[in-house]
C-alpha cells in the first residue's frame, strides 16, 4: 500500500472509532445522584444503576430536552444534561417540577409504583423509601 492508501486508512479509522464512541455514550453504569445547586440542608443521596435501567426502558423514559419552556421528546443522540440543569429552585417550572427531589420523584417513583403493580413480588423491594435511599 502506498503511503498516501496507509494515511486514508488510518484517518478513516480514527473518524471510525470516534463516531462509535460518540454513539456509545451511555454515562456511568452506577451513579448516586445528589442535589448540588439546591443542596439539602439533610442530603439524602439516592443509588441509581443506570446501566441496569438501561436494559429495562428506553433513554426517553427519563431524558427529554427543552425548547420555549416546554418539554421536548428525547431524540436519539441528543445532548443528555444533568437534571437539576432545568429542574431547579426558580426554574420556571411548574410547582413540584422546580427541584431535582421533585423531578425525579415524579420520574422515579411513579415508574416504580407501576413496576410494583405489575410485579407485585417487588412490592416490599420497593416500599417507601427502597430502594433508592438504603438505610446507611
Ligand atoms: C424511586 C426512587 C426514590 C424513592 C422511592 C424515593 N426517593 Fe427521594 N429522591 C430520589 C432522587 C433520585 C432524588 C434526587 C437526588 C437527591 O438530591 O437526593 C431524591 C431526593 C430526595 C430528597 C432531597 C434530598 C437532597 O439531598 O436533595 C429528599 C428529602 C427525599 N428524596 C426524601 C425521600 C423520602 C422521605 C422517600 C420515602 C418516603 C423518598 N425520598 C423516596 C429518589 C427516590
Ligand atoms: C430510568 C431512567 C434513565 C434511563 C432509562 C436512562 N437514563 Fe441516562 N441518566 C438518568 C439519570 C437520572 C442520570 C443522572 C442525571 C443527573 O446527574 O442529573 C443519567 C445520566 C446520563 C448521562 C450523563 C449525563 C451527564 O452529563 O452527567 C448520559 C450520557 C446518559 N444518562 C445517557 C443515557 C442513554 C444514552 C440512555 C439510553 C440508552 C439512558 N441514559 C437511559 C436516567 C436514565
Ligand atoms: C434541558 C432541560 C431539561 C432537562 C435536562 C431535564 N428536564 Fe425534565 N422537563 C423539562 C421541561 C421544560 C419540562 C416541562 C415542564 C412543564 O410541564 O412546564 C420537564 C418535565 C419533566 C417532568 C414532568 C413531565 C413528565 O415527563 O412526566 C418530569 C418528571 C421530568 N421533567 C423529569 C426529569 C428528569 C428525571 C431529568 C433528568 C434525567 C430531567 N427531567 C431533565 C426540562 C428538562
Ligand atoms: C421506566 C421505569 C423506571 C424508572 C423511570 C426508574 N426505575 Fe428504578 N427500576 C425499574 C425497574 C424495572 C427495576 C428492576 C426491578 C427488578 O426486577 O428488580 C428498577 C430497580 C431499581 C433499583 C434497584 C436495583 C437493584 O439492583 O435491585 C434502584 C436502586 C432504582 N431502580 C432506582 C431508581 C431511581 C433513583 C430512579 C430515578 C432516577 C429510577 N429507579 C427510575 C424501573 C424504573
Amino acid at each position: 500500500m502506498s503511503r498516501k492508501v496507509l494515511l486514508l486508512v488510518f484517518v478513516a479509522t480514527c473518524f471510525c472509532i470516534a463516531g462509535i464512541s460518540i454513539a456509545a455514550d451511555k454515562g456511568p453504569a452506577d451513579m448516586v445522584l445528589q442535589a448540588e445547586k439546591d443542596k439539602a440542608k439533610k442530603p439524602k443521596p439516592a443509588v441509581f444503576p443506570h446501566a441496569k435501567h438501561q436494559e429495562a426502558a428506553e433513554c426517553g423514559a427519563c431524558h427529554h430536552g427543552a425548547k420555549d419552556g416546554k418539554q421536548v421528546p428525547y431524540e436519539e443522540g441528543q445532548e443528555i444534561g444533568k437534571c437539576e440543569d432545568c429542574h431547579y429552585k426558580g426554574a420556571e417550572m411548574p410547582k413540584g417540577l422546580d427541584s431535582y427531589k421533585g423531578a425525579a420523584h415524579k420520574n422515579c417513583k411513579d415508574c416504580h409504583k407501576k413496576v410494583a403493580e405489575e410485579k407485585p413480588e417487588l412490592a416490599e423491594k420497593f416500599a417507601k423509601c427502597m430502594p433508592c435511599h438504603p438505610k446507611t
